[in-house]
Order: structure tokens, then sequence, then C-alpha cells
């Protein structure tokens, strides 16, 4: 790349769509590769942008010492050291709001399959099944729903809920009354969520508080027959925890679509007949990708031209 021009390292695969605002500016070369197998010189990428793949760390920021802005195309930052790109004075944004809608529906289907085990029985179909007894499920309708987490995906979910005339419950340390009202759902404390819920579903970031929060003592809080869901982040909810309360009949059964460690082939969770899983896919619709290349796009590209107004 010329003088002129920074260098964009774009690490992990994003919808060419979405990149069109970097692909088409003159202010900008971009490269395409991993940054883990990438020949390009390190030393000499400008910005990088990546999804939930690429973990940033002291050691790689060590080897970009021009890296300026790394973009991350979806919410959560977990897979960047914080601390380390502030040190080296690496400004971080992300797409806040891209995937919420995909998120939600994700969630929303895997509670509807859950509910009715409905890749159980697709899966013995294929196995030439004719199997009605086996999958006898649950409905929606007057259950209640626990949200822990009600920002911007954990309200998109309690409307969808609402439609299904499910009642909804919401923990959230920063939710207000009249915030509760506007989506008709009961703000509660999180031993209520336990306690009242039919099924809970977790949509916080992964933090220090948040690590564990469903353990094995919190999870034996919760009412016996109690389905739970994670489409947030892997870790926040204890996964040995989960498989021992599962396979002991406390809790019914699970749809868990992130895992403390990815990719997680082979998971333990995935091998029980009460638990679907789905490899961390929540945000992959085609609009989605679209939505958050774009946006991280964007604001990688205006803070290298010099507009220094990106949502860190
Ligand atoms: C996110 O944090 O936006 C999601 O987990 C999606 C992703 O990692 O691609």
């Amino acid at each position: 790349p010329d003088q002129d021009t920074f260098t964009v390292l774009v690490s992990d695969h994003m919808s060419e769509d979405g990149l069109k605002p970097i692909l088409e500016s003159s202010l900008v070369s971009v490269i395409r590769e991993s940054v883990d197998d990438t020949t390009f010189p390190l030393e000499q990428v400008d910005a990088l942008l990546i999804r939930s793949a690429t973990t940033v760390t002291e050691e790689l920021l060590q080897k970009m010492p021009n890296l300026k802005i790394i973009g991350r195309a979806g919410v959560g930052v977990d897979n960047v050291d914080l601390p380390a790109a502030t040190a080296h004075g690496v400004v971080v944004v992300n797409a806040p709001d891209g995937n919420t809608i995909s998120t939600a529906e994700h969630t929303f289907a895997m509670l509807a399959s859950l509910a009715r085990n409905i890749p159980q029985a697709n899966q013995s179909m294929r196995e030439g099944k004719w199997d009605r007894k086996s999958y006898q499920g649950a409905e929606l309708y007057g259950k209640t729903l626990g949200i822990v987490g009600f920002g911007r995906i954990g309200s998109e979910l309690a409307s969808r809920a609402r439609a299904f005339k499910m009642n909804v419950v919401a923990f959230d340390p920063f939710l207000t009354q009249q915030r509760a009202d506007k989506h008709h759902v009961d703000a509660v404390s999180f031993e209520k969520v336990l306690e009242q819920s039919d099924f809970i579903t977790v949509h916080t970031p992964l933090t220090k508080e948040t690590k564990g929060l469903l353990n094995k003592e919190n999870l034996l809080k919760t009412k016996k027959g109690v389905f739970i869901l994670n489409c947030a982040r892997g870790g926040i909810i204890d996964e040995e925890a989960l498989y021992e309360v599962i396979v002991e009949g406390h809790v019914r059964g699970a749809a868990i679509d992130v895992f403390a460690e990815e990719p997680a082939k082979n998971h333990p969770l995935s091998s029980l007949q009460q638990v679907i899983t789905t490899p961390h896919i929540a945000a992959s619709t085609s609009e989605a990708q679209k939505n958050v290349a774009e946006q991280v796009s964007k604001e990688v590209l205006d803070y290298l031209s010099g507009n220094p107004a990106p949502h860190a």
C-alpha cells in the first residue's frame, strides 16, 4: 500500500456487502486474511476488523505498533483485551445494534424448538422412525419467561414472547419501571426470575459479574422442570453445573448457542437428548452480518479520516 493510504486487515469472514464502505474507499487498502495466517507485515496494519473468531491479546497488539483502531463486527468485545488495547492507544469500536433482531429471533426459535422437541423429532425421522410418544412438548401460552439482561436483545425477545401470550419477568440492574411498563414486562429481582420462570434466558455481556451467574446454586433455586437458554455468551452459565442439573432431572432442557470455549465440538451438553445446541449462529443471518460489517466499516473509516466520534 502507498504511504497515503491506511491498511485495514479484515481478519474474520465478513459480509461482502457490509464491507462496501471500506472496499470502495480510496483512503484504505484492504487485506482479507486471518491475523494468525497472514503473510502481510502486521506492523503495517492501521485498522483491524474482526468478528468473534479472532482473539486480540497483548501479544498480538505488540506485533501491531501501527494499529489505531479495532472494529468488532458484532456486539461482544470479550475477545479483545480492552485494558491492553487502551494501553496501546488503540480504540475499540463495535456494532451494538446490527444483530439485535437476528439474535432475538434465534433465541425465540430456540425457545419454541425446545418446548416442542423439534430438533429431536426431526432427528428421529431422519433415522427412519415414527415416534410420536417421545416428543410430547409444552405450550408457551401462559408460561413465564425470565429474561436476565434487558437490553436491546432482551427487550426484542420480550415482545416476541408477549405475542405468544407468555408472561415476561425481567431482571436488569438498569431496568427502570418506565421501560418495563413500555415492554409489558415485570421488573423483578434476579432471585425472583429464578423462582418464577418456566423458561430462563440470559442476554447480558460476559463480565466478571456475569461469569458463572447461573452456577449450580442458582440453577437449583429455579422451578423444577425449568428450561434454560443461552444465546448470549458462553460462561454466563456454568456448563458443568447445567449438565448436572439436567441429568439429575431438575432442569428439563436447555438451548445453547454459545460456549465457554469455542469451537465446542463434541461438547458434553450436545450429547444430552434434552439439550439443543447451535454453533454460535444467533447473529448469522445475511441481514445482521451486512448490518454489523457496514456499521464497523463506517466507524473505522470515520476514525481513520479524522472524525473522532466512534462509540467505543
Ligand atoms: C456478537 O457479539 O455480536 C455475536 O456473538 C455475534 C458474533 O460473534 O458474530
